[in-house]
Protein backbone atom coordinates (compact mmCIF):
# COMPACT_ATOMS: atom_id res chain seq x y z
CA UNK A 1 0.00 0.00 0.00
CA UNK A 2 2.78 2.65 0.97
CA UNK A 3 4.46 1.43 -2.01
CA UNK A 4 1.58 2.21 -4.30
CA UNK A 5 1.33 5.69 -2.33
CA UNK A 6 5.34 6.36 -3.87
CA UNK A 7 4.38 5.79 -6.69
CA UNK A 8 1.24 7.44 -7.17
CA UNK A 9 3.23 10.16 -5.87
CA UNK A 10 6.70 9.56 -8.26
CA UNK A 11 4.14 9.06 -11.38
CA UNK A 12 2.48 12.75 -10.75
CA UNK A 13 5.81 14.00 -10.15
CA UNK A 14 7.40 12.56 -13.46
CA UNK A 15 4.45 12.91 -15.01
CA UNK A 16 4.28 17.04 -14.55
CA UNK A 17 7.82 17.53 -15.63
CA UNK A 18 7.31 15.09 -19.34
CA UNK A 19 5.67 18.01 -20.78
CA UNK A 20 8.38 18.48 -23.58
CA UNK A 21 8.29 14.48 -24.11
CA UNK A 22 6.80 12.76 -27.53
CA UNK A 23 2.88 11.28 -27.03
CA UNK A 24 1.61 9.76 -30.13
CA UNK A 25 4.09 12.17 -31.51
CA UNK A 26 3.74 15.29 -30.25
CA UNK A 27 0.64 14.85 -28.18
CA UNK A 28 -0.26 14.73 -24.39
CA UNK A 29 -2.15 12.08 -22.51
CA UNK A 30 -5.61 12.02 -22.56
CA UNK A 31 -8.61 11.08 -20.25
CA UNK A 32 -10.83 8.29 -22.46
CA UNK A 33 -13.83 9.85 -20.27
CA UNK A 34 -13.45 12.72 -23.00
CA UNK A 35 -13.35 10.21 -25.86
CA UNK A 36 -15.21 6.92 -24.72
CA UNK A 37 -15.55 5.51 -27.93
CA UNK A 38 -11.89 5.04 -28.68
CA UNK A 39 -10.97 1.29 -27.98
CA UNK A 40 -7.89 -0.68 -28.72
CA UNK A 41 -7.36 -3.51 -30.34
CA UNK A 42 -5.44 -6.85 -29.21
CA UNK A 43 -4.36 -10.53 -29.76
CA UNK A 44 -5.63 -13.40 -27.86
CA UNK A 45 -2.90 -12.66 -25.84
CA UNK A 46 -3.75 -9.20 -24.76
CA UNK A 47 -0.98 -7.65 -26.89
CA UNK A 48 -1.88 -4.09 -28.50
CA UNK A 49 -1.85 -3.85 -31.98
CA UNK A 50 -4.46 -1.29 -33.50
CA UNK A 51 -6.61 1.16 -32.24
CA UNK A 52 -10.71 1.36 -33.42
CA UNK A 53 -13.90 3.56 -32.99
CA UNK A 54 -16.67 2.88 -31.72
CA UNK A 55 -19.82 3.31 -33.62
CA UNK A 56 -22.56 1.45 -32.42
CA UNK A 57 -23.21 -0.50 -29.22
CA UNK A 58 -21.79 -3.84 -31.40
CA UNK A 59 -19.90 -2.22 -33.81
CA UNK A 60 -16.06 -1.12 -34.31
CA UNK A 61 -14.62 0.98 -37.10
CA UNK A 62 -11.04 0.17 -37.76
CA UNK A 63 -8.42 -0.18 -40.61
CA UNK A 64 -8.67 -3.12 -43.54
CA UNK A 65 -4.77 -3.61 -42.32
CA UNK A 66 -5.46 -4.41 -38.76
CA UNK A 67 -8.24 -6.44 -39.35
CA UNK A 68 -7.27 -8.66 -42.71
CA UNK A 69 -5.85 -12.23 -42.36
CA UNK A 70 -7.05 -12.52 -38.45
CA UNK A 71 -10.16 -14.53 -36.98
CA UNK A 72 -12.74 -13.55 -34.41
CA UNK A 73 -11.64 -16.15 -32.06
CA UNK A 74 -8.26 -14.43 -31.96
CA UNK A 75 -9.32 -10.93 -31.59
CA UNK A 76 -10.59 -8.66 -28.55
CA UNK A 77 -11.99 -4.99 -28.69
CA UNK A 78 -11.08 -3.15 -25.47
CA UNK A 79 -13.56 -0.45 -24.08
CA UNK A 80 -12.99 1.67 -21.43
CA UNK A 81 -9.62 1.47 -20.88
CA UNK A 82 -6.83 4.31 -20.59
CA UNK A 83 -4.16 2.88 -19.07
CA UNK A 84 -3.51 -1.15 -20.91
CA UNK A 85 -2.24 -1.99 -17.53
CA UNK A 86 -5.39 -1.34 -16.03
CA UNK A 87 -8.39 -3.70 -15.61
CA UNK A 88 -10.72 -0.90 -15.65
CA UNK A 89 -12.86 -0.69 -18.59
CA UNK A 90 -14.23 -4.37 -20.74
CA UNK A 91 -12.58 -6.93 -23.17
CA UNK A 92 -15.20 -7.86 -25.55
CA UNK A 93 -14.62 -10.88 -27.56
CA UNK A 94 -16.05 -10.24 -31.41
CA UNK A 95 -18.55 -12.60 -33.46
CA UNK A 96 -17.72 -10.88 -36.93
CA UNK A 97 -14.83 -9.48 -38.90
CA UNK A 98 -15.52 -7.47 -42.39
CA UNK A 99 -12.91 -6.08 -44.48
CA UNK A 100 -13.75 -3.69 -47.41
CA UNK A 101 -13.51 -5.56 -50.82
CA UNK A 102 -11.33 -3.52 -52.21
CA UNK A 103 -8.47 -3.78 -49.36
CA UNK A 104 -5.31 -5.21 -50.31
CA UNK A 105 -2.85 -2.87 -48.89
CA UNK A 106 -3.17 0.40 -47.25
CA UNK A 107 -1.25 3.04 -49.24
CA UNK A 108 -3.92 1.71 -52.05
CA UNK A 109 -6.93 2.97 -49.96
CA UNK A 110 -10.23 1.09 -48.88
CA UNK A 111 -8.24 0.78 -45.82
CA UNK A 112 -11.37 0.20 -43.41
CA UNK A 113 -12.95 -2.71 -41.67
CA UNK A 114 -16.17 -3.13 -39.28
CA UNK A 115 -15.37 -5.53 -36.48
CA UNK A 116 -18.95 -6.75 -34.42
CA UNK A 117 -18.80 -7.16 -30.99
CA UNK A 118 -20.17 -10.55 -29.38
CA UNK A 119 -21.91 -7.93 -26.58
CA UNK A 120 -23.00 -4.62 -26.59
CA UNK A 121 -21.39 -2.26 -24.88
CA UNK A 122 -22.73 0.69 -23.03
CA UNK A 123 -20.05 3.76 -24.22
CA UNK A 124 -21.12 6.52 -26.30
CA UNK A 125 -20.49 6.04 -29.93
CA UNK A 126 -19.41 8.42 -32.42
CA UNK A 127 -20.83 9.63 -35.59
CA UNK A 128 -19.79 8.99 -39.26
CA UNK A 129 -19.02 12.27 -41.07
CA UNK A 130 -21.62 13.74 -43.70
CA UNK A 131 -20.81 15.73 -46.15
CA UNK A 132 -17.27 17.16 -46.75
CA UNK A 133 -17.12 20.25 -45.03
CA UNK A 134 -15.10 18.72 -41.85
CA UNK A 135 -12.18 17.84 -44.75
CA UNK A 136 -12.26 22.06 -45.49
CA UNK A 137 -8.29 21.78 -45.01
CA UNK A 138 -6.94 23.43 -41.99
CA UNK A 139 -9.89 22.34 -40.34
CA UNK A 140 -8.77 21.07 -36.22
CA UNK A 141 -8.85 17.24 -36.31
CA UNK A 142 -7.91 15.34 -33.39
CA UNK A 143 -6.20 11.99 -33.82
CA UNK A 144 -5.65 9.27 -30.98
CA UNK A 145 -4.27 6.14 -30.15
CA UNK A 146 -2.16 3.52 -27.93
CA UNK A 147 0.42 3.65 -30.80
CA UNK A 148 4.62 4.63 -30.85
CA UNK A 149 5.55 7.95 -29.39
CA UNK A 150 8.32 8.21 -31.56
CA UNK A 151 9.30 6.18 -34.81
CA UNK A 152 11.63 4.14 -32.68
CA UNK A 153 9.97 4.22 -29.10
CA UNK A 154 8.13 1.25 -27.78
CA UNK A 155 3.89 1.82 -28.01
CA UNK A 156 2.09 3.95 -24.81
CA UNK A 157 0.65 2.34 -22.10
CA UNK A 158 -1.72 5.30 -21.92
CA UNK A 159 -4.22 6.53 -24.18
CA UNK A 160 -2.61 9.78 -26.35
CA UNK A 161 -4.24 12.82 -28.54
CA UNK A 162 -2.79 15.25 -31.05
CA UNK A 163 -4.20 17.92 -32.73
CA UNK A 164 -3.92 17.57 -35.71
CA UNK A 165 -4.92 20.17 -39.01
CA UNK A 166 -6.51 18.81 -42.28
CA UNK A 167 -4.27 18.69 -45.28
CA UNK A 168 -5.49 19.90 -48.79
CA UNK A 169 -5.77 17.34 -51.27
CA UNK A 170 -2.88 18.98 -53.63
CA UNK A 171 -0.45 19.29 -50.52
CA UNK A 172 -0.67 15.68 -49.95
CA UNK A 173 -0.05 14.90 -53.40
CA UNK A 174 3.01 16.61 -53.27
CA UNK A 175 4.06 14.41 -50.00
CA UNK A 176 3.20 11.00 -51.77
CA UNK A 177 2.56 9.74 -55.27
CA UNK A 178 0.39 6.98 -53.50
CA UNK A 179 -2.01 9.56 -52.11
CA UNK A 180 -5.51 9.54 -53.27
CA UNK A 181 -8.13 12.18 -52.28
CA UNK A 182 -11.02 9.69 -53.05
CA UNK A 183 -10.28 7.39 -50.43
CA UNK A 184 -7.84 9.06 -47.99
CA UNK A 185 -7.07 12.42 -45.99
CA UNK A 186 -4.21 13.79 -44.84
CA UNK A 187 -3.46 15.55 -41.28
CA UNK A 188 -0.39 17.06 -39.77
CA UNK A 189 1.93 19.74 -40.32
CA UNK A 190 4.69 20.15 -42.60
CA UNK A 191 7.41 20.91 -40.15
CA UNK A 192 6.68 17.65 -38.79
CA UNK A 193 6.56 16.93 -35.47
CA UNK A 194 3.20 15.79 -34.23
CA UNK A 195 1.65 12.69 -35.88
CA UNK A 196 0.54 9.01 -35.21
CA UNK A 197 2.30 6.74 -35.92
CA UNK A 198 3.02 2.73 -35.42
CA UNK A 199 0.07 1.02 -33.22
CA UNK A 200 -2.17 4.12 -34.04
CA UNK A 201 -3.88 2.67 -37.26
CA UNK A 202 -7.50 1.64 -36.97
CA UNK A 203 -7.75 4.37 -34.37
CA UNK A 204 -10.43 7.28 -34.71
CA UNK A 205 -9.17 10.66 -36.75
CA UNK A 206 -12.63 13.40 -35.30
CA UNK A 207 -13.46 16.29 -35.47
CA UNK A 208 -15.47 16.46 -32.21
CA UNK A 209 -17.26 12.99 -31.93
CA UNK A 210 -17.57 12.82 -35.64
CA UNK A 211 -15.25 10.09 -37.45
CA UNK A 212 -13.48 11.52 -40.31
CA UNK A 213 -10.62 9.40 -40.66
CA UNK A 214 -9.32 6.00 -39.76
CA UNK A 215 -5.27 5.90 -38.92
CA UNK A 216 -3.91 4.03 -42.15
CA UNK A 217 -0.10 4.88 -43.37
CA UNK A 218 2.71 7.49 -43.71
CA UNK A 219 6.57 7.45 -44.03
CA UNK A 220 8.25 7.23 -40.60
CA UNK A 221 6.15 9.53 -38.30
CA UNK A 222 6.25 13.02 -37.68
CA UNK A 223 8.93 13.98 -40.31
CA UNK A 224 8.52 16.90 -42.24
CA UNK A 225 6.93 17.07 -45.48
CA UNK A 226 5.37 13.60 -45.07
CA UNK A 227 1.92 14.11 -43.26
CA UNK A 228 -0.24 11.24 -41.76
CA UNK A 229 -2.84 9.17 -44.38
CA UNK A 230 -6.37 8.74 -43.31
CA UNK A 231 -8.68 6.17 -44.61
CA UNK A 232 -11.28 8.99 -45.98
CA UNK A 233 -14.52 7.87 -43.85
CA UNK A 234 -16.87 10.35 -45.88
CA UNK A 235 -15.91 8.27 -48.99
CA UNK A 236 -17.36 4.59 -47.28
CA UNK A 237 -20.10 6.21 -45.11
CA UNK A 238 -22.63 4.03 -46.62
CA UNK A 239 -20.98 1.14 -47.12
CA UNK A 240 -19.78 1.31 -43.19
CA UNK A 241 -23.61 2.47 -42.35
CA UNK A 242 -24.69 -1.13 -44.23
CA UNK A 243 -21.98 -2.70 -41.72
CA UNK A 244 -22.87 -1.02 -39.09
CA UNK A 245 -26.76 -1.98 -39.47
CA UNK A 246 -25.87 -5.27 -40.43
CA UNK A 247 -26.68 -8.02 -37.81
CA UNK A 248 -25.11 -10.93 -40.12
CA UNK A 249 -21.60 -10.55 -38.93
CA UNK A 250 -19.49 -10.48 -42.35
N1 LIG B 1 0.41 1.82 -40.34
C1 LIG B 1 0.58 2.27 -38.99
C2 LIG B 1 -0.02 1.27 -38.03
O1 LIG B 1 -0.25 0.14 -38.41
C3 LIG B 1 0.06 3.65 -38.79
C4 LIG B 1 0.97 4.59 -39.42
C5 LIG B 1 0.59 5.99 -39.29
N2 LIG B 1 1.76 6.70 -39.70
C6 LIG B 1 1.85 8.02 -39.71
N3 LIG B 1 2.98 8.55 -40.03
N4 LIG B 1 0.82 8.78 -39.44
O2 LIG B 1 -0.15 1.51 -36.84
Amino acid sequence: MRLGVLVAVLAVLFGGTAAADPRVVGGDRVSIADHPWVVYITDASGNQFCGGTLVAPTKVVTAGHCAVGRTARSTRVVVGREDKQSTKGKVVRLSGIWVHPDYTSADQGSDVAVLTLREAVTARPAQLVQGESLYAPGTKAFALGWGRTSEQAPASRYLMGVTLPVVSDDDCEQSYSLFKAESMVCAGYREGGKDTCQGDSGGPLVVGDTLIGVTSWGEGCARPDKYGVYSRVGAYRDVLLQQIASTTTG
